[in-house]
């Protein structure tokens, strides 16, 4: 991989992997529409040369420009539609943006002759109420959600194109990642909004016991997953996850936190962990950041405005 194009490259995980990118020495350009994304995120990576093409994903014009900017040989594609009751309220939008994008990006793709395809993907969605703890790729897939339902049929697009057109095609199911630069609407933005209650000391509002559990996944580990995928070979899809199962309430005592509990939330899922050993053979990857250092790591970089606006969104 020489040239990468990153489709959502100035959000949280995006814009990770652009710095990362960026310091291994590959040209990069940015697409995103800045719905959810900043590009503060980018500000490093704006000074070594990144390209940043404000547009949609869903718009084949902005697309192909991103595209023929740089003639990338990978695309990574981050950008979507993140928040899951948002999904549930729109799922229109949601598909527009997270199936309807996925197939322009993937047609653009082939169109311009791009070798490697990654997509973010979601493990901690698309398996549900998984009969098997940590999760392997083979379960079954129980789309709980909108958003986890249009990422399954994104998924299937890539298998598609990967048959059709030989684009080598593979999709990254990502669980529940946090860290620096994530705001609290994501997957795993308990741990933002967390960290950010515990800059301001806060207490924490936790549904039912806090006894679910989730597989928190440190963003680096995250971005060297990607870096291993863009360089791989192989293709299908693959955990990304640390197979480590940790309780919400865990995570709020580990930051001495006080807890406020209210009733569990219908629908919920009330064990969520995914079996990486696939991604240790397939793409000698592993998680190596311990969520005690992570979170760590995440409060440290939380400056006190930013731990201002965070905690409007969690204050009581
Ligand atoms: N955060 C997690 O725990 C997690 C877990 C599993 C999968 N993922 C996936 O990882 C990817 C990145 O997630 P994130 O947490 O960094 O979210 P994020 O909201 O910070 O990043 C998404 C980026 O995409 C951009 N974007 C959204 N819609 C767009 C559109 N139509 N056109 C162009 N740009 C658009 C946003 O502006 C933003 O910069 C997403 O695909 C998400 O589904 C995240």
């Amino acid at each position: 991989m020489r040239s990468a194009l990153v489709t959502g490259g100035a959000g949280f995980i995006g814009s990770h992997l652009v710095d990362a990118l960026v310091a291994d020495g590959r040209r990069v350009t940015v697409l995103d529409d800045l719905s959810t994304g900043r590009w503060e995120n980018l500000v490093g990576a704006l000074n070594r040369g990144v390209r940043l093409t404000p547009g949609n994903v869903t718009d084949p014009h902005a697309v192909a420009r991103a595209i023929t900017a740089e003639r990338p040989d990978t695309i990574f594609h981050l950008a979507a539609q993140i928040d899951v009751r948002h999904a549930v309220a729109d799922p229109v939008h949601d598909a527009v943006v997270n199936l309807i994008g996925t197939l322009t990006m993937l047609q653009a793709a082939q169109r311009h002759g791009v070798r490697r395809f990654v997509l973010a993907s979601t493990g901690g969605a698309i398996y549900g109420e998984a009969d098997v703890v940590p999760t392997p790729e083979t379960a079954e897939l129980r789309p709980a959600s909108p958003y986890a339902a249009s990422k399954a049929a994104a998924e299937s697009y890539l298998d598609l194109y990967r048959t059709l057109y030989g684009l080598a095609t593979i999709s990254l199911r990502l669980s529940n990642v946090y860290g620096p630069r994530q705001n609290g609407a994501g997957e795993a933005g308990v741990i933002a909004m967390f960290c950010a209650a515990a800059g301001a000391g806060h207490p924490v509002t936790v549904f039912g016991d806090g006894g679910q559990t989730r597989d928190f996944l440190y963003v680096g580990d995250v971005v060297n997953a990607f870096l291993a995928a863009g360089d791989n070979t192989r293709t299908g899809c693959v955990n990304v996850a640390t197979g480590r199962e940790t309780t919400v309430l865990a995570v709020a005592q580990t930051l001495g936190l006080r807890v406020r509990h209210a009733p569990e939330r219908t629908g919920e899922v009330r064990r969520s962990c995914l079996d990486p050993s696939a991604a240790a053979t397939a793409l000698n990857w592993q998680a190596r950041t311990a969520l005690a250092e992570g979170l760590d790591r995440t409060l440290t970089s939380m400056s006190p405005a930013a731990r201002r606006a965070q905690v409007a969104s969690v204050a009581p």
